[in-house]
């Protein structure tokens, strides 16, 4: 008989070691180390030797399957963010922060499904039915032929969805991964054999089934979903809802999807009864903007396919320490230095002695570099102490020599800052800025800026010196 191999692995990082040991060696954590068994003990001459199944091969061009098929829940913005819609057979992973409101999503959405005649079931495992209940109501969804079960045994709810002569189950939802267990193995729930275990089988009988199964997973300190990264390759869609704590509107991000395009957003807002969708998000996060401010640039980001305007707030301030304070949130705060530097080298404007603080303002995460020209003009604005036109909007990379680069999808960011009622905009220099139907759909006297060094930036706005050697430079003029 050869024996079981067996291999040591890290619940919190994920990483593989020969033997057992009581503190990870690779992110230090204690106690978290688990024993696998990779290779069952088998009899001796069986491994290797036993013949496959014979494979039939299917032509790529298959004409008979057309588009997928989708369930749509009817809101939006999770819709969207899937693809259009849940694909039956698909496997999805929803993670985020503890209390961030993935249960009350995925309860909103399966009830809209079970409504439009889809046969869905809410499987939690770390609440009684009488919990989810309450919650239902809160919501006012009651009324949805919604079927709930409060189980962690993955064998049960797999007999349980066999279901004989009846509809069977379309949509489930499994809440959440980490307390699911499957009972011959003989590891706790939610260590990495557990979770990629219990997945894997869902997975499995759901594919068979075609079934679209939606797990939650709970996220680490550090914001990975725990448990083995494979849980990520295993499933055909991840998205994260993420969302500042102290602010109520929460966003869902679409960071892979097999049947869609990632990068796709929703956003939803928290109320007290539920969440709700934000249809106009440009909107919700200018709709605290102060007046005639120096300091606030308003960008054109995109996520996704999506145009939203966001307000982007600078504060330079004479430090009084030796090195001065860079606090950034929201924004990569390596470009933020990237940024200074050029500024300070390429238009001599004088950032060293000061502390910069730079927000997005709705504690909104931006990841682009179309947000450096914005950046820019903050940091100029906040320097010189003259506010920006409030009917202003950019976008545009800046590189190291200083020149301003273009971003994809210009016409989307202006259409988007026309109809929310902005008047110009200060873009990347191009051939042609717009496209002739970007053109059209753009309201009257929209004026351009196009712009090829970030030096231009202060010649279009600033009216102040933005320091001295600047000004004496006569590289600022006055608009
Ligand atoms: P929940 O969906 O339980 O979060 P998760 O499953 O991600 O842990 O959301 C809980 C939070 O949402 C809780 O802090 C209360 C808040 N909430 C509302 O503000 N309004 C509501 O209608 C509901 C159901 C929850
Ligand atoms: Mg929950």
């Amino acid at each position: 008989m050869a024996k079981a191999k067996k291999s040591y692995h890290c619940n919190a990082c994920g990483a593989v070691s020969p033997r057992w040991s009581g503190q990870c060696d690779s992110c230090h954590e204690w106690n978290c180390i688990t024993e696998e068994v990779i290779e069952a003990a088998v009899p001796k001459g069986m491994n290797g030797t036993k013949k496959g199944r014979k494979l039939s091969f299917a032509a790529l061009g298959d004409k008979s399957q057309t588009e997928y098929k989708r369930y749509k829940s009817g809101i939006e913005e999770f819709d969207r963010v899937l693809g259009g819609g849940l694909v039956p057979g698909s496997a999805t992973l929803i993670g985020g922060d503890p209390g961030i409101g993935k249960s009350t999503i995925l309860l909103q959405s399966v009830c809209a499904l079970a409504q439009s005649g889809v046969r869905c079931l809410y499987v939690s495992g770390e609440e009684a039915v009488d919990q989810v209940r309450m919650r239902a109501r809160r919501l006012e969804l009651l009324d949805a032929p919604l079927e709930l079960v409060s189980a962690t045994n993955v064998r049960d709810i797999l007999s349980s969805v066999e279901g004989g002569g009846e509809k069977p189950v379309e949509v489930m939802v499994i809440d959440s991964i980490q307390t699911m267990f499957i009972d011959n193995i003989d590891s706790a729930p939610g260590t990495v054999t557990q979770v990629r275990t219990c997945a894997q089988e869902i997975t499995r009988h759901a594919k068979a089934r075609n079934m679209a199964v939606i797990f939650v997973g709970h996220v680490t300190k550090d914001g990975q979903i725990a448990g083995p990264r494979v849980l990520e390759h295993l499933v055909d869609s991840v998205l994260h809802f993420e969302g500042d704590r102290s602010h109520h509107f929460r966003i869902l991000r679409g960071v892979k999807n097999r049947f869609g395009p990632t990068d796709e957003i929703g956003v939803f807002e928290m109320a007290g009864h539920g969440l709700v969708q934000v249809e106009n998000p440009s909107a919700l996060f200018l709709s605290q903007r102060a007046e005639n401010v120096a300091g606030s640039a308003v960008l054109a980001a995109l996520e996704g396919t999506r145009p939203m305007l966001v307000e982007v707030q600078a504060l330079v301030a004479p430090s009084a320490m030796a090195s001065p304070r860079r606090s950034v949130i929201g924004w990569d705060p390596n470009r933020l230095a990237m940024i200074v530097a050029v500024l300070e080298t390429r238009c001599g404007v004088q950032l060293s002695g000061c502390d910069i603080f730079l927000n997005i303002a709705g504690g909104i995460k931006i990841n682009e570099p179309a947000a450096d020209l914005a950046v820019a003009a903050a940091l100029m604005s906040a320097l010189s102490g003259t506010p920006l036109p409030m009917e202003s909007i950019f976008f545009g990379e800046i590189g190291l020599s200083g020149e301003i680069r273009q971003v994809a999808q210009a016409d989307l960011r202006i259409k988007e800052a026309s109809k929310l009622g902005f008047k110009e905009a200060v873009i990347p220099k191009a051939k042609k800025p717009i496209g002739r139907a970007a053109e059209k759909s753009v309201a009257k006297g929209f004026v351009l800026h196009p712009l090829e060094h970030v030096q231009n930036l202060s010649d279009l706005y600033m009216t102040k010196q933005v320091n001295s050697s600047y000004h004496d430079a006569g590289q600022v003029r006055a608009v």
